[in-house]
């Protein structure tokens, strides 16, 4: 990313840290083989998939790939960074709150991505939740 790229995000209100990580492109991509992979639509259109590998309840890798804003990418980046090495209860817990404070900052119009990411992590913890009840009865 150029040096007026970053200017411009910090300038739009997105923090030094979350610059950072769009920049890095954090986490972006996909996994070979992922337990779970879903995919969200956010009310704006843009879209988000998250995969995670999960051993014994422990989210050991994350990845995901978008169509959408700079919003979405960074707090996807954020959710995936926050989620390798934590169970899935704890995972679970994680909210857009969480993620903007992860983040250190994000554009006040950008929370509903925030939101988004939060959303897409929760129904990839419920389908993980789904399957692994089905596989045990
Ligand atoms: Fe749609 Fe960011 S997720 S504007």
């Amino acid at each position: 990313m150029d040096d007026m790229r970053k200017e411009l995000l910090k300038a739009l209100g997105y923090s030094e840290k979350a610059v950072d990580v769009l920049d890095a492109e954090l986490h972006y991509g996909e996994l070979d083989g992922p337990t779970i992979s879903v995919r969200h639509q956010a009310g704006c259109g843009d879209v988000l998939m998250l995969d995670l590998r999960i051993e014994e309840n422990i989210i050991r890798d994350a990845a995901f790939r978008f169509v959408g804003c700079s919003g979405l990418q960074a707090s996807a980046s954020g959710v995936a960074e926050m989620v390798i090495g934590k169970s899935i209860d704890e995972a679970e817990r994680i909210e857009m709150q969480d993620i903007v404070d992860w983040l250190e900052g994000l554009p006040r119009n950008k929370f509903e991505c925030a939101e988004a990411s939060s959303i897409t992590l929760h129904k990839a913890i419920a389908e993980y939740r789904a399957r692994t009840k089905m596989a045990d009865s």
